[in-house]
């Protein structure tokens, strides 16, 4: 329980520059009193207390003005920087290391879809682990952000998001970025901005391509190594006895009376 609460603290730590000690975290940060409240919250309401759940969920929203609700599913190193104005519902799900700004809304899209037959049915995004959510930015219905993908401040997301890349803008597009290699996208970068501290994603692009044109050439050089192999084995196969049976008839053939070869069977040989 101390590991768990110490990690995320750390979590916290490790993604805003502003943060010095895990004292200061623990007791100034609503991101981290909102996850306590909200794993609470969330064992009640998988324990059908589910008013006590949500009794409990809206004194979280009063202490720290992030509205989570109960059922959502959130994942370890969760971090909500600033807080205020953020609204998770309650078939969102958050993987591990995922970062929000101020008031971003996880939500449903249609009063149909969030009608009252519908409710339980998957209506808010999932986020993969390493998601970072710039402030201000909507992300609307059951859809996909992928793994270590990037939101713009005020975004409005209704499609799914591949994994990696940069969306912006109403409705959110892919921004006309390079996009982070998966591989590397889960390094987490202040803002989401690509300063510095993140390597060059062409650098890292031509270094990854480098290494499969290397690996490609090996693998050509290995098969035609086994294909020469095999071709010479079959030109034996075929060709002895065939050398056999031409040097057999040509010397039959051209068979000169007094027993001197002919041309015919000297070609034979030659082959
Ligand atoms: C989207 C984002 C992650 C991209 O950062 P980046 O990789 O450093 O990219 P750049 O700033 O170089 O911008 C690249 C392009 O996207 C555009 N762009 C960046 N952010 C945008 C946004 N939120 N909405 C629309 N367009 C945006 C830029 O204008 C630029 O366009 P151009 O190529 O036509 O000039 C970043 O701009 C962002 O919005 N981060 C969230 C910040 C935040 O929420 N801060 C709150 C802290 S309290």
């Amino acid at each position: 329980m101390f590991e768990r609460l110490t990690d995320e603290i750390d979590g916290i730590i490790a993604r805003d520059p502003a943060a010095h000690s895990r004292l200061e975290v623990a007791l100034t940060y609503p991101s981290f009193h909102a996850m306590i409240i909200h794993r609470a919250a969330h064992w009640l309401w998988d324990r059908q207390f589910r008013l006590s759940a949500r009794w409990l969920a809206y004194l979280g929203r009063f202490a720290t003005g992030i509205e989570i609700h109960p059922g959502a599913r959130i994942g370890r190193r969760f971090f909500i920087d600033h807080g205020l104005g953020v609204v998770i519902g309650e078939t969102a799900e958050i993987g591990d290391d995922v970062t929000l700004y101020h008031d971003v809304t996880l939500g449903g899209v249609s009063p149909a879809v969030n009608a009252r037959a519908q409710v339980g049915q998957k209506r808010h995004p999932t986020l993969c682990d390493g998601v970072i959510v710039g402030s201000g930015a909507q992300i609307l219905g059951p859809i996909v952000v992928g793994a270590g993908a990037r939101v713009g401040a005020n975004a409005v997301v209704v499609a799914d998001v591949v994994p990696g890349t940069t969306v912006v803008g109403i409705p959110a597009k892919a921004a006309g970025l390079s996009p982070r290699l998966v591989d590397r996208a889960l390094d987490f970068c202040a803002y989401g901005t690509l300063d510095g501290s993140m390597p060059d994603p062409t650098a890292v692009l031509i270094e990854n391509l480098g290494a499969r044109v290397q690996a490609l050439s090996q693998r050509i050089a290995e098969l035609e190594t086994r294909l020469g192999a095999e071709s010479d084995d079959r030109t034996n196969v075929v060709a002895a006895p065939l050398r056999r049976d031409r040097g057999e008839a040509g010397r039959q053939a051209n068979q000169q009376p007094d027993g001197v070869p002919g041309r015919a069977d000297a070609a034979g040989e030659r082959n």
